[in-house]
């Protein structure tokens, strides 16, 4: 297998074996046409880049029934306005003249905070369906796959960029190099390109092993971020962590030379070679780590069923694609997923075809546990639902181990 970003031979890592898409979540009369891929990773030594070994066609992951609205979560809303704010705070001297370009644009949670105070904006986004919601909010929206030939677009119509931003987008990007290209072509001099993404750090750290679905075909590090933009002239000059999707990892890069690197690129580095992000070894153990999750979350399921408890998920996440189908976890084990997102509602989890119920149905219902999914979220949950846990329902958790919570 050869690395997508340096040609190098690979070494493959994980095996999760047949693997539906995450986010097809589907009723049943499309059971029968369901969509399957291996899903396996691979660790380059040359480059050190983290990535599947397969991708589906990005054609079947975002299209118009795409189902992820990035507007559905409340600490998501308040974490993109802060987000927005800071690049304002750090990168936009004259709002007049500014123009900021969002790579995934999503619902346009992001860029709204741009379009309300008049800041040229534009958001690029390829699914037509929440392009849409953003439009309605007033969030300038261009429906494409960002690489060379829609930069070249965007500069033509509009200018060069003080900003191109991105909020977990890049790692769903097969071809980095024709982003690259685009966005070396359409910033400013002085402009910065900065990004974010789930951690391969945290990944490492916490065996969080549902980050990797169809549409995260990289899992990035501060090593693999260096070795995939510095051939364009992109050069890494400032890193901060985010607590965002259980550990996410903002980039900031400028064009080479245009500033200083700051202290926070050394200091993480450092960090990733404790960790072992270069090393091979580090992804075999990962993988064992894995393997153990697995065979601990399945041997909890059976014993509570075998105890006659009753046990359902709580929010249908694309993360939870990845546990359910690795882990054979199906209607057997858990009685249905109650999720907040509509789009969902009413049909069933990809692959293993556990029925998705609306919110409502679990805050009537007194289950004995509760898988907690949206373990990222986990802090926010908690606290919503206080009555479960006063029922004497229990959460269970997967994540960094699989466990009981006694108490939250
Ligand atoms: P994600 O942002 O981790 O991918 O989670 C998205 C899904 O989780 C989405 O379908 C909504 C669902 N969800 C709930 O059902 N209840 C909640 O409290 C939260 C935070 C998310
Ligand atoms: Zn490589």
């Amino acid at each position: 297998m050869f690395c997508r970003i340096c040609n190098n031979q690979t070494q493959v890592i994980n095996s999760f074996g047949r693997m539906p898409i995450a986010n097809n979540f589907l009723k049943q009369d499309s059971f029968k046409e369901e969509y399957f891929f291996d899903l396996e990773t691979m660790f380059c030594i040359s480059c050190k880049t983290f990535q599947l070994v397969e991708q589906p066609d990005p054609q079947l992951m975002f299209h118009e029934n795409y189902a992820f609205f990035s507007g559905t979560s409340k600490k998501m809303a308040e974490h993109f306005k802060i987000m927005a704010e800071s690049y304002r705070q750090q990168f936009i001297a004259d709002p007049q003249k500014a123009f900021v370009v969002e790579l995934g644009s999503n619902d346009g949670i992001m860029l709204k905070h741009f379009a309300r105070d008049g800041i040229k904006h534009l958001g690029v986004e390829p699914s037509e369906n929440v392009a849409h919601v953003a439009r309605e909010q007033g969030v300038a929206t261009k429906v494409a796959f960002f690489g060379e030939q829609t930069a070249s677009a965007i500069l033509e119509e509009h200018g060069q960029a003080d900003i191109i931003c991105a909020a977990n987008v890049m790692c769903h990007i097969p071809d980095l190099a024709s982003v690259a290209k685009g966005v070396v072509s359409l910033l400013k001099n002085d402009g910065v390109f900065v990004f974010e993404d789930p951690y391969l750090g945290d990944v490492i750290q916490k065996t969080s092993y549902d980050q990797i679905y169809d549409e995260h075909v990289y899992i990035f590090s501060l090593l693999s971020v260096q070795q995939i933009f510095e051939p364009y002239g992109l050069e890494l000059f400032h890193v901060e962590p985010q607590i965002t999707h259980g550990g996410s990892m903002r980039y900031y890069l400028c064009l080479q030379g245009q500033r200083v690197v700051q202290d926070s690129v050394k200091k993480q580095l450092e960090i990733e070679k404790t960790l072992g992000l270069d090393n091979v070894e580090t992804f075999i153990n990962f993988r064992d780590a894995c393997e153990k999750s697995r065979q601990e979350l399945v041997t909890l399921l059976k014993e509570l069923k075998a105890a006659g408890k009753r046990v359902v998920g709580y929010a249908a996440t694309s993360k939870s694609t990845t546990i359910l189908n690795y882990c054979g976890i199906g209607k057997e084990s858990i009685e249905y997923i109650s999720d907040t997102t509509p789009l969902k509602q009413g049909k069933f989890s990809p692959g293993m075809h556990i029925p998705i119920k609306p919110y409502q149905e679990f805050t009537n219902d007194t289950p004995d546990y509760a898988v907690l999914f949206a373990w990222n979220h986990a802090q926010e949950i908690f606290e919503k639902e206080e009555n479960f846990t006063k029922k004497g329902g229990k959460w269970i958790t997967f994540i960094p181990e699989v466990k009981v919570l006694e108490q939250v």
